[in-house]
């Protein structure tokens, strides 16, 4: 056989570029790029809202194989809510030196902005584990563990922090109302927490409610629960979907 026929009994007699010149005149260039798009996008795109409900090991796998392109992924999509969260928190005094938990690190978004705006002691947990190998790689964090959230107690002492940010990540954290207690609890009376949650579970999840009765108990104090804000403008999946921030102050 030649090297450029096509192996195979029902395509033996035609050439390669024969075949190749037949598809290209039957598929306009510019259709040709748009379903490239639509191809690479729905590798990543169709599971990740979806995967809110999906179980700690999926969610883990899903993290582990996308760790490696997530920074650019997100950068793409236009995600700035790691950026948001840290300017809530510095709003809200937080010292420099001062602990800080990173809850649900991934790569390390987080952390990085933490150290590139100063601050110099945080801790960072998430499941998954090769983001977190990234994350450590980083060097932002002082201290990087595998945690899951969904397990508490978290494996820290009463009051041990002085803030606390959670970003991109209660989607995956049905109990909204268990984790927020294990944030309030870890982190010591005057501190702040940032949070974010997806608008739509925001409604579904009665997160403002949930997050208002811990106020309610004298647990913290809301400094602000924002409007819904673009999540992952650059991100069709995510069309209709944004982001509500939480900043609290803990109650001592
Ligand atoms: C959208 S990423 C956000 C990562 C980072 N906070 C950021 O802003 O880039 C969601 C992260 O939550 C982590 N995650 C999901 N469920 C978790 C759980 N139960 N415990 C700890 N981390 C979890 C995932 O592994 C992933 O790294």
């Amino acid at each position: 056989m030649g090297g450029n026929e096509l192996p195979g009994t029902p395509w033996a007699a035609l050439n390669r570029t024969v075949l190749e010149q037949i598809l290209e005149s039957a598929v306009p260039d510019d259709y040709r790029c748009r379903m490239d798009v639509d191809v690479e996008q729905r590798t990543t795109d169709e599971t990740l809202a979806g995967l809110a409900t999906s179980g700690i090991d999926d969610i883990a796998d899903y993290y582990d194989q996308w760790a490696a392109g997530y920074n650019r992924d997100l950068t793409d999509w236009g995600y700035d809510a790691y950026a948001v969260a840290v300017e809530h928190l510095k709003a809200h005094g937080v010292d420099h030196n001062a602990p800080i938990l990173d809850a649900g690190c991934g790569t390390g978004l987080v952390g990085r902005r933490l150290q590139a705006e100063g601050f110099t002691t945080v801790t960072g947990v998430d499941v998954s584990e090769q983001s977190l190998k990234l994350a450590r790689a980083e060097g932002h964090y002082v201290d990087v563990l595998q945690v899951d959230l969904t397990q508490p107690p978290l494996p820290f002492d009463d009051d041990c922090f002085s803030a606390l940010l959670c970003v991109g990540v209660l989607s995956y954290v049905s109990d909204v109302d268990g984790v927020s207690r294990e944030f309030a609890r870890v982190v010591a009376p005057g501190g702040a927490v940032s949070l974010t949650q997806r608008s739509d579970l925001f409604v579904t999840r009665s997160t403002s409610e949930v997050w208002r009765t811990l106020a309610d108990e004298g647990l913290w104090e809301v400094l602000d629960i924002t409007d819904r804000r673009p999540y992952l403008p650059g991100n069709r999946e995510f069309d209709g979907i944004d982001v509500h921030y939480g900043v609290f102050r803990v109650n001592g």
